[in-house]
């Protein structure tokens, strides 16, 4: 193992690259700004008790993929492996339920980690944009995430993605289905474990990806016929609000989710470009979450998309995001004199807003030059011993090669000029 090595399952982001990673992750946020949700941070671990009963204790998340330990003080920490659990602890210890002022909107980018079989677009260190909507049973806001989701996706120029959606029903009709299920599942041929899976967490079976399973599965039960009234009619509303705003989405009876907190809608956004690790985004309603964590009932609905899967997924359309170059102005100064005078306007562009930058460490003319068009840059400012005896510099406009001289006095109003 070399010292310059990232650990297993995780990557770093660097430039050029990084740039699509914050344009991504601006495109996800923007629209949720433009809709009342406002910023949270929460730290990167939590007590790990709270992801034991937030997630779920029989989930692969708690069971498998949580980073534990235990502090020197004897804290048992984790990791945080997902932010909605963390993000209604700090809503609930901040009171921000109990302002009068219901739905909490919240949203949150950040890392999240999660001991997993690395493989593309699964790693152990990953980045989510998400969203939260705390406290209101209302199908609009369901609605609202999804459309919100949608346009993100959209504004980024991708088009090869499915949302599937379902409901996954209620504390009312869930249990029934849940045995009725459990009773169907017994009389099957399936291994150890997925036959402790049918006890504690039955409705992941239907999940299970292999073809010997799935072909027992025909003929399974289905939640949709266990629907209660209330939940049949919640989602039949979310699916009207969503075919109103123009929304296409799938039925899909067999979306279950890998976390235990979800009720009534649960949905995935999939992209068909990535092979096995498809879901780019997901989430549903979570209307017993705060009790199941001690909190007051309070019903809720968010999701969270993944951000190396959605840059992975405008490779997978070819899509490259037309980001402004990062610096407009290239300083280039051949002799001492040149580096004090032109120093000196580099830092007077930027703060008038100019993105500059400057030829440091002595280069000579045809380096830095070099470095002024590996820059992006449009114009570059140059200056020699005999422009400032003048009280000139250069400037250069590195797409046409046209050079005018300008007074030393009037740099950042012809910069601004040029660029306009
Ligand atoms: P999740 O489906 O576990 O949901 O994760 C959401 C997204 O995070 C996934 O669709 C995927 O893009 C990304 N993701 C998850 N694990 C990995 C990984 N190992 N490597 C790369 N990307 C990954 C949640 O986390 C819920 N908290 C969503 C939610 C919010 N539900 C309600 N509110």
């Amino acid at each position: 193992m070399s010292t310059f090595q990232a650990p297993k399952g995780t990557y770093d982001l660097i430039p050029p690259s990084s740039a699509t990673y914050l344009a991504v992750r601006e495109a996800i946020a923007a629209p949720l700004r433009n809709s009342g949700y406002g910023y949270i941070e929460t730290p990167g671990f939590e007590n790990v008790e709270l992801f034991a009963r937030g997630v779920g204790e029989s989930t692969d998340i708690v069971t498998k993929e949580m980073y534990a330990f235990e502090t020197k003080g004897g804290d048992r920490l984790a990791l945080r492996p997902e932010g909605t659990a963390s993000t209604l602890r700090a809503a609930l210890e901040a009171n921000l339920h109990k302002g009068g002022n219901l739905p909490v909107k919240l949203w949150y980018s950040g890392s999240y980690y999660r001991y997993e079989r690395p493989q593309k677009g699964r790693y152990r260190h990953f980045s989510q944009v998400g969203a939260e909507a705390i406290g209101v049973e209302d199908p609009a806001l369901d609605a609202e995430l999804i459309i919100l989701a949608n346009h993100s996706y959209r504004s980024l120029g991708l088009s090869d993605f499915r949302i599937l959606l379902n409901s996954l029903g209620d504390k009312e009709c869930r249990p029934v289905y849940r045995a009725a299920l459990q009773d169907f599942l017994r009389g099957l041929e399936l291994d150890e474990e997925t036959r402790r899976r049918i006890e504690i967490n039955p409705l992941r079976v239907l999940d299970d990806k292999r073809e010997s399973v799935q072909e027992q599965l025909i003929g399974a039960p289905m939640l949709r016929d266990y629907l209660c009234e209330a939940c049949k009619t919640y989602h039949e509303q979310v699916r009207e609000l969503l075919t109103a705003a123009g929304v296409a989405f799938e039925d899909d009876p067999k979306l279950v989710r890998g976390l235990d907190y979800y009720t009534r809608t649960t949905f995935e956004f999939v992209h068909d470009g990535l092979g096995s690790q498809s879901a780019v985004g997901g989430g549903g309603r979570y209307d017993g979450l705060s009790e199941m964590i001690g909190g007051p009932a309070l019903p809720s609905v968010g999701w969270a998309l993944g951000v190396d899967r959605t840059v992975l997924a405008l490779e997978a359309e070819g899509i490259t995001l037309d980001l402004p170059a990062a610096t407009s102005v290239y300083a280039v100064p051949l002799g001492e004199e040149a580096r004090r005078v032109l120093f000196g306007k580099v830092t007077e562009l930027r703060l008038a807003g100019v993105a500059t930058d400057f030829a440091y460490g002595g280069k000579g003319l045809k380096n830095a030059m070099k470095s002024a068009n590996r820059s992006g840059a449009r114009l570059a400012l140059v200056a020699g011993e005999r422009d400032l005896a003048e009280g000139l510099v250069q400037l250069k406009d590195l797409q046409s090669g046209e050079q005018t001289a300008v007074a030393l006095d009037a740099v950042v109003d012809e910069v601004r000029r040029a660029l306009a």
